[in-house]
């Protein structure tokens, strides 16, 4: 199918760790596929068998102290794999990607959150990812001090040894929800801020509600 004609639609979902976010692209994925689209889910970092590779190096205690550069230059490294190996070609062929996560992860958390230059992570996102934008993304909106809770009361429970990030200090997740909310500023067609501290219910009305309208224009062109 010529690039032109194919539908594919690329929606991203953000925020601050605890946010809520894997529960609404789960709930938007079901009503998307009972509309008979085909939906695909993946995440970041990971999507490929590198890149789950490089998101146990990067979330593992092991990697406490990690250099902020290491953990960006990571962070793409499972990117640049997941846009080439997963993202574009589902895309060509007219699917719906939904991504836990994207690169405005990295502005929100490497940039905003760890101070590294915004226009490098910008100029890396175009080397490495082709300079990919979602059609749409989500930034699920909830203040740092419910979203902490949350994520160590759901690790506690998972036992998982994915708890560096989430040991960070409340001061940092505010510079990351900061960086979260100029983003979406910044882009509103695309960026929706999304109200997270009230029933999965109402955050996913609007969630779908947006991506109903998007799914209702033209195919894009990419
Ligand atoms: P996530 O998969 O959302 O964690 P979980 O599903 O356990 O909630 O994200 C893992 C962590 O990686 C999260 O703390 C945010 C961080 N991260 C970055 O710092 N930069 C990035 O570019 C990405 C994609 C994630």
């Amino acid at each position: 199918m010529p690039a032109r004609t194919a539908r594919g639609r690329f929606l991203t979902f953000e925020g601050i760790d605890g946010c809520g976010k894997t529960t609404q692209l789960r709930l938007l994925a079901r009503a998307l596929r009972r509309r008979g689209l085909s939906v695909l889910v993946t995440r970041e970092p990971g999507g490929t068998p590198l890149g789950e590779r490089i998101r146990r190096l990067l979330l593992g205690r092991a990697s406490a102290g990690m250099d902020p550069h290491a953990e960006l230059l990571l962070m793409f490294a499972a990117r640049a794999q997941h846009v080439r190996q997963v993202i574009r070609p589902a895309l060509a062929s007219g699917r719906v990607v939904l991504s836990d996560r994207f690169t405005d992860a990295s502005l929100a958390y490497q940039g905003y959150g760890r101070g590294i230059d915004i226009a490098l992570i910008r100029r890396l996102h175009r080397a490495a990812a082709g300079g990919l934008r979602p059609d749409l993304t989500f930034v699920i909106d909830i203040d740092p001090r419910t979203s902490v809770r949350r994520a160590r009361r759901r690790n506690r429970r998972a036992r998982r040894d994915e708890g560096r990030f989430e040991r960070e200090a409340v001061e940092f997740y505010r510079r990351v929800r900061r960086g979260y909310r100029a983003l979406a500023a910044r882009e509103p067609r695309r960026g929706k801020l999304i109200p997270g501290e009230t029933t999965p219910e109402r955050i996913h009305s609007h969630v779908l509600a947006h991506a109903s309208r998007l799914l209702a224009r033209g195919a894009p062109r990419r």
